[in-house]
């Protein structure tokens, strides 16, 4: 009994001089790093604690519970004063943080400046009651020549550099192109609404084959149109109007040139009153004008093929370049307008 006891006793004392040597090199541990290098001398599979652990089934059985609860308490307490001791290392961790230095903000994108254009052209016209659509890209010759008056093999055809797509020809619809110009969407229109009124306003993608300073294979036109019982060249100057005072500035107005399309008659080309001049002539315009785009009266073939019937009705129609039209407003000369789709961002980042 007396030797168990003198065990016990020592055991006891083995125990508490390993507790408060480990609680002793706690307190003084400077980092956390040194705090996980403690808790793996005293706790880990080979520490102090853990062996003395394995000690008590050396104990009598009858100490054995009591030296247990004793090992249990002290490697609790080594636990909490470890935990108790990172903490303070976090709270220090934390008094370097100071919350009133400016963040680093994460870059934040803007919308491209044709898509700006798109916006600002759709609501320009919106007010005025046009409905924007959006027809196919990949088209069938027959909407994007044919209906609008250009048969095939007709000259006129060159104007529009065509890529065409390798597909079985269709027996009425023809081949498939990737359409040059939005023009595509007027016969649709008429197809889609049936009975007029009509205000489209087709805004999309166009392919030519071209490419250079001022020439993008890929580019975007919006195209007007508007059909319904007499209409007339007066409506189409006073759309023109109200978009250049709308979309350009309050003292812009265009002037009407006579020219060709082979699915409008008359046909002009759209000219506005330059902004740096005001009409007098200067480096930009030349003569006091600058040219947007094309314009006229729809052909009645054209009302013919959209299933119209141009005794009834009339309309005028008008289709430009969306990137011309917004450098034009902005006053913008870019020297090569294939920047526009390059990744190029500090070109990007200036719109
Ligand atoms: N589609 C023509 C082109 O791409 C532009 C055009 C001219 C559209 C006259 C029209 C128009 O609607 O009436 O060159």
């Amino acid at each position: 009994m007396q030797k168990d006891t003198i065990k016990t006793n020592k055991f006891t004392s083995v125990l508490l001089d390993v507790k408060n040597e480990a609680l002793a090199q706690i307190v003084d541990a400077s980092s956390i790093k040194e705090l996980e290098e403690l808790k793996i001398a005293y706790l880990g599979r080979n520490g102090k604690l853990t062996n003395l652990i394995k000690n008590i089934q050396n104990l009598p059985d009858n100490e054995k519970r009591q030296a247990g609860t004793l090992i249990n308490e002290s490697k609790n307490t080594v636990l909490d004063a470890l935990s108790t001791q990172k903490n303070t290392y976090k709270e220090t961790a934390r008094d370097w943080f100071n919350a009133s230095i400016p963040g680093e903000k994460p870059s934040v994108g803007h919308l491209h400046l044709v898509t700006q254009a798109i916006r600002e052209i759709t609501e320009t016209f919106e007010k005025i009651g046009f409905v924007k659509v959006r027809y196919p890209e990949v088209e069938w010759d027959w909407y994007a020549f044919e209906a609008l008056n250009i048969p095939e093999n007709h000259p006129a055809r060159d104007d529009w550099e065509t890529f065409f797509i390798d597909t079985p020809t269709h027996p009425k619809n023809g081949s498939m192109v990737l359409t040059p110009h939005t023009s595509n969407g007027q016969v649709r229109e008429m197809l889609r609404v049936k009975k007029p009124p009509i205000r489209m306003l087709n805004i999309a993608k166009n392919y030519r084959r071209q490419s250079d300073v001022s020439h993008y294979p890929m580019f975007h036109q919006f195209e007007g149109l508007v059909v319904d019982e007499g209409i007339s060249i007066t409506h189409l100057k006073g759309t023109l109007d109200y978009f250049a005072r709308n979309f350009f500035g309050e003292d812009r107005v265009t002037r009407l040139r006579p020219h060709h399309f082979q699915f409008t008659e008359p046909s002009f080309e759209v000219d506005i009153s330059c902004g740096v001049c005001k009409g007098k002539g200067c480096k930009l315009c030349k003569e006091g004008w600058l040219e947007l785009g094309g314009a006229g009266m729809v052909h009645p073939t054209v009302l013919r093929n959209g299933k119209i019937d141009p005794n009834k009705y009339t309309g005028f129609a008008f289709g430009w370049g969306v990137e011309r039209t917004y450098m034009m407003k902005a006053g913008l000369d870019i020297g090569d307008i294939r920047l526009l789709y390059s990744t190029d961002l500090k070109f990007l980042k200036q719109f």
